[in-house]
């Protein structure tokens, strides 16, 4: 599964040109990249291709008219240009180029153009002397001067009868582009990571389990991240308050032993483990299939202890060291402390035998359980590698994965 546009919103722009219907194929093609894709289309691109063909393609109403407003909560063009990752116009003939130049908004697409703040690439399509005009070559300098990208026209036969530039480039040749432009380097392509998020859940009885505050935020963001940066993500999560990430082979488990069972499973086709889930050390003895009455005197709940899964993987890996394998996958594990964070991570370390702790402090303001960012430290085996400042938890992720990329990217050939 490779879906680097997973979780974006692309606008499609197509203007009225022969070569509408190529827009059909960039359309699909984004979608099937994970995109959400919302088409707007001008007047003359529907006398090329249907609306219709376009809302099924991108399973969602094409917009064709600026004042046709069928949500009266939102003004749909300002709706649209803010949750745009990335605008693209194709074909984009000369009238819509000189229209983006000089500010014009008389219908949907100029006017949604204005409102855009996300990056904006244009493929334009038309005969080889009205490429060549110096009207237009002055209004795509303007243009790329601004900022937009041109995916430049190809050359070839023209629709028109002349053989010359101005054939619009292959939709291939576009969606590279906006991959390249929206996803941004894909360091991890080709990587596999397993991350681990959430809590566990303990059963007492049907209606009663033991628990922890974890909100599964901090696994999320490294699924998104490593996602974003082209890696396969394996995502085994437990009792989490939000849905997972898109684009990530997402496994649901409870307990803890579901959780072990789920992570050891998998665990020799990874090149990454990230074990952020909080697994309860304990579990019930006996869990009771029907209800647990109360009584009068005191209730004791007797507990056993669970596998520990970082342990296990630790140890597997050692094993596969003294059978002279090089390829090891490399393991991050998680400390959550309110105190003594530096003693307690490196014992961590050194027990569970991981590459890397990414620990932090629980107790301050800012870091930890359910929280959007966190404070974290990060240490391996020579001690204190790095103190991050408080930041997002995707921005967490992305500097620990950062660490992780430049402690494997040598020898595997990845770069950042
Ligand atoms: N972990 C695990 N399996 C367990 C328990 C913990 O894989 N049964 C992993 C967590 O995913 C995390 C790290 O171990 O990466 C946390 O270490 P742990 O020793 O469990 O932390 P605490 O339980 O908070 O440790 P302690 O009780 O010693 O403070």
């Amino acid at each position: 599964m490779d879906k680097p546009l997973t979780g974006k919103t692309i606008i499609l722009g197509i203007t009225g040109g022969i070569a509408g219907y190529k827009a059909a194929t960039l359309c699909s093609r984004l979608v099937s990249l994970g995109a959400a894709v919302r088409v707007i289309m001008t007047e003359g691109a529907t006398k090329f291709i249907t609306p219709l063909t376009l809302q099924t393609i991108s399973r969602h109403p094409v917009a064709t008219d600026v004042f046709d407003e069928r949500d009266a909560s939102i003004v749909q063009h300002i709706d649209w240009a803010d949750a745009a990752d990335l605008v693209v116009v194709a074909p984009a003939t000369a009238n819509s180029i000189a229209k983006m130049a000089h500010g014009l908004a008389d219908d949907m697409l100029s006017t949604t153009l204005l409102a855009v703040t996300a990056p904006i690439l244009v493929a334009p399509a038309m005969n080889v002397h009205m490429w060549e005009h110096p009207a237009v070559v002055d209004n795509v300098e303007k243009l790329a001067a601004r900022g937009v990208t041109f995916v430049e026209p190809g050359t070839g036969q023209l629709a028109c009868g002349y053989v010359g530039k101005g054939r619009l480039a292959e939709p291939d040749e576009i969606v590279s582009c906006i991959v390249e432009k929206i996803a941004g380097s894909r360091p991890l392509r080709g990587q596999r990571v397993l991350i681990t998020a959430g809590g566990t859940i303990e059963r007492i009885d049907p209606v009663r389990y033991i628990t922890n505050d974890s909100s599964g935020k901090m696994g999320f963001a490294f699924a998104e991240a490593a996602r974003d940066w082209g890696a396969e993500v394996t995502l085994i999560y437990g009792r989490v308050d939000s849905t997972p990430p898109q684009g990530v082979h997402a496994v649901s488990v409870t307990s803890a032993d579901e959780m072990y069972e789920a992570v050891m499973s998998r665990l020799p086709e990874q090149d990454i483990v990230i074990k952020s889930a909080a697994v309860a050390d304990y579990r019930p003895r006996l869990q009771e299939t029907t209800k647990i009455k109360k009584k009068d005197e005191v209730q004791a709940l007797d507990l056993v202890r669970n596998r520990d899964i970082l342990h296990s993987i630790g140890l597997w890996k050692e094993q596969l060291k003294q059978q002279g394998k090089t390829t090891l996958p490399f393991i991050v594990g998680f400390a959550a402390e309110t105190n003594d964070l530096e003693k307690y991570a490196m014992d961590k370390l050194n027990r569970k035998k991981c590459d890397l702790i990414v620990a932090n402090d629980v107790s301050q303001s800012g870091a930890g359980f359910g929280t959007e960012t966190n404070i974290v430290s990060l240490y391996d085996a020579d001690g204190l590698l790095l103190q991050l400042p408080q930041l997002s938890k995707k921005d967490v992720a992305k500097r620990v994965l950062d660490i992780v990329l430049a402690r494997i990217g040598a020898e595997k050939g990845l770069e950042r």
